[in-house]
């Protein structure tokens, strides 16, 4: 019986795809963009745009688990159709920020926190990934570095305990292939407590060259961010980082504390990524 990855052309769940296959599991690919999708030979492919429901009957036919991207529009025929075609269990790629008091009303948050609460309310039996910031938001920066421009923050010295995406899909393949961490809601963070000016300090290092890093005003980064998403998203994201500056990111559960495996590092996770960062 299939398990159906949603978000398949996104970090995460790429690697679910990759390791689950490699495990000899029957996966089934599913992205918005299915001809866009890369994925190892022996994987089937559907499309799933989890806003439009007539794309879910065909995509869970003979489906048991679903790994599952948030997105609330859509969410109530989601689990209507998974609940008939005998969909066992769900593993939602979900946030840390439903844990904020303000969730409900933070367009971040409330994004996933409305998934959690169809899928609580379905009574599906359902496993909550909750990671907090990816490293690979680290990527936001890859214009400026790879042309020698200083990076600009507001909040520079704003502490995350960035994960790496690859930790969160081999968390996300222990809950679809165990029964340890099933029915769970998981905080998930990386290991170590990094400013974005440490982590900046970590590519530059990796890439061997200054990375200068200029502070604007709260509101210059609200001006330059509401140019790629929702003002409101930029205004949430910055009172999060404002906070964030009061001392070190609290560390959650890692791979280390639920899989015995060492959470990998920002480090590794820059040198991973290093072509990313060069002018192209
Ligand atoms: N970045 C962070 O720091 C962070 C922290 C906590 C939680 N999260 C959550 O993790 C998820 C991915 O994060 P990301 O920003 O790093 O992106 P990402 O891994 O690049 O994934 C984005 C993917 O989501 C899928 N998607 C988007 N809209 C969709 C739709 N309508 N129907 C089906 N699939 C859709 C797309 O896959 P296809 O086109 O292949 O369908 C896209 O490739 C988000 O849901 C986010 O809330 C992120």
């Amino acid at each position: 019986m299939a398990i159906l990855i949603t978000g398949a052309r996104g970090k995460v769940g790429q690697a679910v795809i990759n390791r689950l296959h490699a495990a000899g599991l029957p996966v089934r690919a599913a992205s918005a963009k299915p001809a866009e999708l890369a994925v190892p030979s022996g994987v089937d492919v559907v499309e799933v745009d989890l806003s439009r429901p007539e794309t879910f009957p065909d995509a869970l036919d003979g489906v048991r688990q679903v790994f599952l991207y948030p997105q609330p529009e859509g969410i109530d025929a989601f689990v209507e159709t998974a609940q008939a075609a005998g969909v066992e269990h769900i593993v939602l790629l979900s946030s840390s920020s439903v844990l904020a008091p303000d969730a409900e009303t933070d367009p971040l948050a409330s994004h996933s926190l409305l998934v959690e609460r169809a899928l609580s309310t379905a009574n599906l039996p359902c496993t909550f990934l909750r990671p907090d910031a990816f490293a690979s938001n680290a990527l936001g920066w890859s214009y400026f570095i790879g042309h020698g421009l200083p990076v600009q923050l507001a909040y520079p010295d704003a502490h995350i305990a960035p994960i790496h995406p690859e930790d969160i899909a081999d968390i996300a393949v222990e809950a679809l292939t165990d029964t340890a961490l099933r029915g769970r809601a998981l905080t998930l963070t990386g290991g170590q407590s990094l400013t974005f000016r440490e982590q900046i300090a970590v590519l530059a290092d990796v890439l061997d060259r200054d990375i200068p890093v200029e502070t604007i005003t709260h509101e210059q980064a609200e001006e330059q961010m509401g140019r790629f998403m929702p003002a409101p998203m930029a205004g949430s994201l910055l009172a999060l980082w404002a906070a964030a500056c009061a001392g070190p990111a609290p560390i959650a559960d890692t791979s280390q504390t639920l899989l015995g495996t060492p959470a990998r590092t920002f480090r590794q996770w820059a040198t991973e990524n290093a072509a990313a960062f060069t002018a192209r």
